[in-house]
């Protein structure tokens, strides 16, 4: 294995599809141990809204999905489950949610951040909110917000304007620089197992990552959401997941790099078997039932208990495999 080989597309497509992929993971899983140690943090997520103006032809909440059941959290609803989660022991809150402008315009974020920063200011906060302006992110950066997440999705300029009505990936890359200005931790990604993608494509995708060097990455597979176009497409692959999250690991050697939800959907041993490829990072949804079941970006199982149980839960799992929850 020549490392210098892969930073370039070349290189990175050979080990794609390598028929000995263990060395990478080898390689890859010692680099996370150096370079991150045995820590696994886990983040609470609240999805605050799952109203979208977009129209992403694999995301469940796309618009024309009149299917999908739309809520809107109130200000105290996120504030309180924001303070819940950081009872539980968590240290990271992420605040994700469709692209939905009546909320950005109630200023929830805003409330939610100085709410929690002023219980501990020390607790992280993360925005994943889409594509929001210069002014947007300046004011949510100087609130205190200290990561933001928007990932590419697929860095093929033509795979992007398919999947994305509208959109063009020029914009979403110009975004994430944005984010990187304001001085957010930045966090990028894309799904793998799109149909359309090729592993040229991937390693466009991979490149791209280490171009913006990223703090943080989401890799997951891509799944098939029932009321979308690619509802009868096949679902990403584990083992080209587990690749690509790999290969993201060698490349960006300090990245946090979380196990995504849509790899627990293929399976728990695959969300397990993630944290020996790079993994660092785990995040838990923490919403209330109902709101879990209305936020189906794709199909899952959802198993809801309390927030001190569920945290208990991934905790032992983190523990399981001999690493350390934090
Ligand atoms: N399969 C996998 N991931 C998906 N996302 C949305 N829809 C799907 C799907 N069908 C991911 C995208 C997006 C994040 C919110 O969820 O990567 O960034």
């Amino acid at each position: 294995m020549n490392i210098d080989e892969l930073k370039t597309k070349e290189g990175l497509v050979k080990a794609l599809k390598a028929e000995d992929f263990s060395p990478y993971t080898s390689l890859a899983d010692k680099i996370r141990k150096d370079h991150k140690g045995d820590q696994v943090f886990i983040r609470a997520i609240i999805e605050y809204s799952s109203i979208c103006v977009q129209d992403c032809n694999y995301c469940g909440l796309r618009t024309s999905n009149a299917d999908a059941q739309r809520y809107r959290m109130t200000k105290e609803e996120v504030c309180r489950t924001a303070e819940k989660a950081v009872e539980a022991g968590y240290r990271t809150i992420v605040l994700q949610g469709g692209e939905d402008p009546v909320f950005l315009r109630q200023g929830i974020l805003e409330e939610t951040i100085k709410r929690v920063k002023a219980k501990d200011p020390e607790v992280a906060i993360t925005i994943s909110a889409g594509q929001l302006t210069e002014t947007e992110l300046k004011r949510l950066r100087e609130l205190g917000a200290d990561r933001y997440l928007m990932k590419h999705e697929t860095a093929d300029p033509n795979l992007y304007s398919q999947l994305h009505p509208g959109m063009g990936v020029g914009d979403r890359i110009e975004g994430l620089w944005q984010i990187k200005k304001q001085g957010f931790e930045t966090g990028s990604g894309f799904m793998v197992g799109l149909p359309g993608q090729t592993l040229e494509i991937i390693a466009q995708d991979l490149l791209l990552l280490k171009k913006l060097a990223c703090d943080m990455a989401g890799i997951g597979p891509f799944i098939p959401h029932p009321k979308t176009p690619l509802a009868n497409e096949k679902a990403g692959s584990l083992e080209l997941t587990k690749r690509c999250l790999a290969l993201a690991r060698i490349l960006l050697p300090d990245a946090n790099l979380p196990v995504t939800t849509a790899l627990g959907v293929l399976s728990q041993e695959a969300m397990k078997e993630a944290f020996s490829c790079g993994a660092n990072v785990i995040m838990h949804k923490v919403n209330d039932e109902e709101y879990r079941r209305a936020y189906e970006l794709y199909p899952g199982k959802i198993q809801v208990t309390s927030i001190e149980d569920e945290r208990r839960q991934v905790e032992d799992l983190i523990k399981s495999l001999g690493r350390i929850p934090v």
